[in-house]
């Protein structure tokens, strides 16, 4: 295997277990500035909460002492002031609060909402320039996933990081205002909360793995609906819709069992701290008041400061638990992205003008080490030629093409295009000149016009040349919408035949100089099987043509035609002489000649 390009550093890290820092400095990387501004936002509301409980607590005092006046001995601050002026400050003070709650609001959903972005954008570059080996591996189901189920958790930990920061910096302050009032009290708040953090890990961690569990259960279930849709015609026709119910029924139970667990710890956790927290509170202004510690004063301004403290405290507790929670769907990603980047395949550099000759030089492939599906294959083919492909089911035909498109690469052996690697060319100027058609036809959600320009530069002209060239235009300009006929995967308008054609339009619309096609199955009507075979008989002279050939018929317009068997090159020759030397085209021709059907297996 040629080495991989080199890819920018990752930004994931090393291992998939990320260290916590790692993970947060990933979903906050970018956004350091709005984080920073979050922080300010939150000391600010922190300090501005705190003097508004010390103002309160003040004008309470201020009418106990005098409640007719109102008039100042003893206040927190030792500042003679009326309680109208104070009311008015603790006004002032609210209004400044509500105020903070706009940016405190923007600053975490903007956070949230561009780490999500970012994380599908960068997952889905990922997925597009992964190899098509990488690509075909993937489990039903599991890409989409985990670019939405599992992305959306994972920006879960971006609004939980903005929640950690702006709770816990409210803590420090509420802790610091304690500490100008009464430090005994303040330091046993401090001390119980970090006790408690310790005592409450446990929990923390099994909150970790029940997420873990969610996680893997979230994707068991992506690939079990994503499998019942593509199956549901013969779900129905065989009547085991019950039978599928109870398979999607037990995923759905795993999942809700997970995500139980992970919402019961995540809620468990902080309302644990919040008790214990409460309870230290009462033991620790007890031991105060029998000590007669602390101005007497400020223990009601340190009770409510502190109370506050406990709840933000709690805040902080909860969204370390989600936080950690959010873990597990990080290093999903992380490790499907790391996949996905490694299988990148190299990236060519030499301009591609014409192609003159293709040749496989003792090409070998295995999709499991140690079993061959393709061994020692050589072969040259000049550009305008016309080559089928015949061979038994699973003889190695299909794989044969994938190398010869350029979707894998042999593990041995050379595969050159104009005497050189194929994989040295530009890869845009690759697919400018080889187009395919699928075995089985592909549509997207679209109009027919957009299915054969298939998002590529290509004008109304083009589409239509290619529209005729495939025999399909007559059909879509008796659609009463003509072009503009939406169609798609399971569109009833569009039969399979039809189907097969626009995708050869879609083939033919980049004007290729070589086409490879894996012939339609039987399936495909009679009238379109006329109409393809008569389109590829048109194009013989303007193209390279590869065809898998599933049909006796199909091997008419062929010059040469390969024979693969067992993964080996057993004939390769014109259709004359493999008369004489292939036994399997003898069988093959003999039997389909007997057989009505007239197919090749
Ligand atoms: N993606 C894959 N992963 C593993 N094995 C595969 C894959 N695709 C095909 N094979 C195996 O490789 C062999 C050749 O398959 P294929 O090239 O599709 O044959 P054909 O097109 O001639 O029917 C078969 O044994 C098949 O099971
Ligand atoms: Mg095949």
């Amino acid at each position: 295997m040629p080495p991989l390009r080199r890819l920018p550093p990752d930004p994931w890290g090393k291992s998939a277990k990320a260290s916590t820092r790692e993970l947060v400095s990933l979903l906050v990387g970018d956004r350091r500035l709005s984080m920073a501004l979050l922080a300010v936002c939150s000391i600010i509301s922190g300090i501005a909460e705190a003097a508004f409980l010390a103002v309160l607590v003040s004008i309470a005092l201020a009418l106990v002492d005098h409640p007719k006046t109102g008039a100042q001995h003893s206040n927190l601050f030792h500042i003679h002031a009326a309680t109208s002026t104070l009311v008015i400050v603790a006004a002032l003070l609210v209004v400044f609060r509500t105020a903070l709650l706009a940016p405190l609001a923007i600053l975490p959903a903007r956070i949230a909402s561009r780490v999500q972005a970012r994380l599908r954008s960068e997952l889905f570059d990922s997925f597009t320039a992964a190899s098509w080996g990488m690509q075909s591996r993937e489990r039903e189901g599991h890409m989409q996933e985990t670019m939405t189920g599992q992305v959306a958790q994972a920006t879960g930990a971006a609004l939980q990081a903005t929640s950690l920061v702006g709770s816990a910096f409210s803590f420090l302050v509420l802790l610091a205002a304690s500490f100008v009032l009464n430090v005994e009290a303040a330091v046993i708040v401090i001390v119980s909360a970090v006790v408690l953090f310790r005592v409450l890990r446990p929990l923390n961690r099994a909150g970790v793995r029940r997420a873990r569990a969610l996680s893997d259960a979230q994707m068991n279930y992506a690939s079990g609906i994503a499998q019942a849709n593509r199956l549901a015609e013969e779900t129905r026709v065989f009547g085991v819709a019950e039978a599928q119910r109870a398979q999607v029924g037990r995923q759905i139970d795993v999942s809700r069992n997970a995500f139980y667990r992970m919402q019961l710890i995540g809620r468990l956790a902080p309302n644990a701290y919040q008790s214990a927290i409460s309870v230290m509170l009462v033991i620790g202004l007890a031991v105060l008041v029998s000590k007669g510690t602390g101005h007497v004063v400020s223990l009601g301004a340190v009770l409510l400061i502190l109370y506050r403290a406990g709840s933000s405290g709690q805040a902080v507790q909860g969204a370390w638990q989600s936080l950690r929670q959010c873990i597990p769907f990080i290093e999903r990603l992380q490790e499907t992205r790391r996949r996905y980047e490694a299988s990148r395949p190299p990236e060519g550099e030499l301009p591609l003008t014409g192609i003159a000759t293709l040749a496989f030089e003792n090409v070998s492939f295995a999709y499991r080490p140690g079993r061959p599906v393709l061994s020692d294959i050589s072969f040259e083919v000049a550009g305008g030629d016309t080559v089928g492909i015949i061979g038994p089911s699973g003889a190695g035909k299909s794989t044969l093409i994938q190398i010869l498109l350029r979707l894998r690469l042999p593990d041995e052996g050379r595969y050159l295009v104009n005497g050189v690697p194929a994989e040295e060319f530009v890869s845009a100027d690759w697919h400018e000149r080889v187009a395919y058609v699928p075995q089985e036809p592909r549509l997207v959600h679209a109009s027919v016009a957009e299915n054969i320009r298939f998002f590529r530069d290509l004008d109304d002209e083009a589409v239509e040349r290619a529209a005729r060239l495939a025999r399909i235009h007559d059909d879509i300009v008796g659609w009463p919408k003509g072009y503009k006929t939406r169609v798609g995967p399971r569109a009833d308008a569009v039969s399979g035949g039809q189907q097969q054609r626009i995708c050869l339009a879609r083939a033919l619309a980049g004007r290729p100089e070589v086409l490879v096609l894996d012939e339609p199955t039987s399936a495909l009507d009679p009238q379109s099987e006329v109409l393809i075979q008569e389109s590829l008989t048109g194009l013989r002279e303007e193209l390279t043509l590869f065809i898998i050939a599933h049909r006796m018929s199909t091997l008419d317009i062929c010059r040469r035609v390969m024979v693969i068997q067992d993964g080996r090159l057993a004939a390769f020759d014109t259709i004359d002489l493999l008369k004489e030397q292939s036994a399997y085209y003898r069988s093959a021709s003999a039997l389909a000649a007997g057989a009505t059907g007239a197919e090749l297996l």
